[in-house]
């Protein structure tokens, strides 16, 4: 039988494999969730060890099941999400820092001084922002005991997820990431593809406990542990630089949208980084070995599939996120109220730190259905914001908008999303898309595919949503939205 390239998608609440044969169809897969921790108000963490346990165990089941070889293994993850390891035991100092968590709200506040949040966005691409990880490692140092000093005494090693896996699937003798992840610390100069030894010396991070930066597809180490053994690690992504990839926006002008925890619109700009006037990023797209880098923009929104998660778990108006869509569509309209869920602050295109979550237009009227379509179009009207950033930022007039994601199998979110946008909503036959990236980039660099025409031909669209709402009444409900954000300010003191 064919041999096949095994995808291990480390995402926010779970940790999943997927294997692809060489027409980019799944195969075989396995998921394991994991514990979301909660300390305090704002605090987001997950256990590093539980995020290997359960990749390695996926890894190793979907492979097992499928009974396929695997002629490599690529690497995507949620990004940003910050981890700190002893180099010699492999021990976690302590629990990972989420890219959701906000706990470093004052300390970016202190970093960004009188110049502003956008004192390092020439040289990162990224306003100063709890979200990113350079901060979060700062904090690490500065409150966990004793790490600063073995930090720089060489003990300890940094990574985001990719180089935390890459690290325990080689037994500890490889400690790398790639380009696009770097992109997500502050740390590395955008241009150079670098850490940069001033941004590190300003954030307090010594240079010594950093990976190093390499492409997105290449070969980095063999799988050290395991049944895998001697199997390449060939392709590291950050989870929607991985999805932009699968879903072959491979031209500039070329973007997507993903819908998963929180939602990432990513346009590809090519192989010059476009500064952002209207509070997008930019950042690292992908590098295939040692071709020239390809950047993006970035909208970042840090919540919209959690909020239906949150639905579930912290109000218990529905038992599983598959019942939100019926109850959604047990009332005709919204009944006038919106929900702007602004738990980790406002990211793209607003960075509110000081922004909380809040549902505005209650009346007595209101019943859980009004607020399950709240929720739902949350997403959309958020991303509506982020297309006109990117409309704003690139020129670039979108034709369609693909998407992807654990949304996009909801119909009323997608149609309702057309409708807010006039825009096209298209879905591609594999929704799998960030798994299927990081197999791409593993299976170009062990020669498994021959390039990224193979990425194209393999695209096929499935299902497409076309607008359908007038503009009036788009633009009526977009300004209700926009009164509703504004009243999401000022919770910082
Ligand atoms: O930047 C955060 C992003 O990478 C998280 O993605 O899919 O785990 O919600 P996801």
């Amino acid at each position: 039988m064919d041999a096949c390239i095994a995808a291990i998608d480390q995402g926010t609440t779970s940790s999943r494999c997927i294997l692809f044969d060489h027409d980019g169809r799944a195969i075989g897969s396995a998921q394991l969730e994991h514990e979301q921790i909660f300390p305090r108000a704002g605090w987001v963490e997950h256990d590093p060890t539980a995020l290997w346990r359960n990749s390695a165990r996926a890894l190793e089941t979907a492979a097992a099941d499928a009974g396929r070889t695997v002629a490599a293994v690529g690497i995507t993850n949620q990004r940003e999400t910050t981890i700190v390891w002893d180099r010699a035991t492999g021990e976690p100092v302590t629990n990972a820092i989420v890219w959701q968590d906000t706990r470093t709200d004052r300390l970016c506040l202190e970093l960004a001084g009188a110049a502003g949040p956008d004192r390092y966005r020439q040289r990162t691409g990224l306003p100063l922002s709890t979200y990113f990880a350079g901060p979060k490692l700062r904090w690490i140092l500065d409150n966990v005991a004793g790490a600063r000093a073995r930090a720089e005494a060489g003990e300890l090693c940094f990574g985001t997820v990719d180089s935390w896996l890459v690290w325990q699937l080689t037994g500890g003798r490889t400690h790398v990431t790639d380009v696009t992840n770097a992109s997500r610390t502050m740390l590395m100069d955008l241009r150079t593809l670098d850490w940069d030894p001033q941004l590190c010396a300003e954030f307090g991070v010594p240079l010594a406990m950093l990976p190093e930066i390499r492409s997105s597809s290449e070969v980095y180490a063999e799988v050290a542990v395991g049944p895998l053994a001697g199997v390449p690690i060939a392709g590291i992504l950050g989870d929607q630089q991985a999805a932009t990839f699968g879903q072959a926006c491979l031209d500039p002008g070329e973007a997507k949208n993903t819908y998963g925890t929180g939602n990432f619109m990513l346009l590809n700009t090519g192989t010059e980084p476009v500064d952002s006037e209207h509070g997008l990023l930019t950042t690292v797209c992908y590098r295939l070995g040692d071709q020239a880098p390809v950047y993006a923009l970035e909208g970042s929104i840090a919540v919209t599939g959690s909020l239906v998660q949150w639905l579930r778990d912290n109000l218990g108006i529905i038992a599983g996120a598959a019942e939100i869509e019926p109850l959604a569509l047990s009332v005709s309209d919204n009944g006038g109220v919106y929900f702007v869920p602004a738990f980790s602050g406002l990211f793209a295109p607003r960075w509110r730190p000081d922004a909380r979550g809040v549902i505005a237009g209650l009346t007595r009227y209101v019943n859980k259905a009004h607020i399950a379509r709240a929720v739902l179009e949350a997403t959309a009207f958020q991303t509506r914001e982020v297309l006109d950033a990117m409309r704003a930022d690139s020129g670039v007039e979108l034709t369609t908008l693909k998407v992807d994601g654990g949304m996009v199998g909801n119909e009323t979110l997608m149609q309702f999303q057309a409708d807010l946008l006039d825009v096209p909503v298209v879905r591609p036959v594999v929704a799998e898309t960030t798994a299927l990236g990081a197999a791409y980039a593993a299976g170009l660099a062990v020669g498994y595919w021959a390039g990224t025409e193979d990425v194209r031909t393999n695209w096929a669209e499935d299902k497409r949503w076309l607008p359908r709402m007038n503009s009036a009444e788009r633009d009526r409900r977009y300004a209700e939205w926009n009164r509703a954000v504004e009243r999401t300010y000022g919770w910082l003191d």
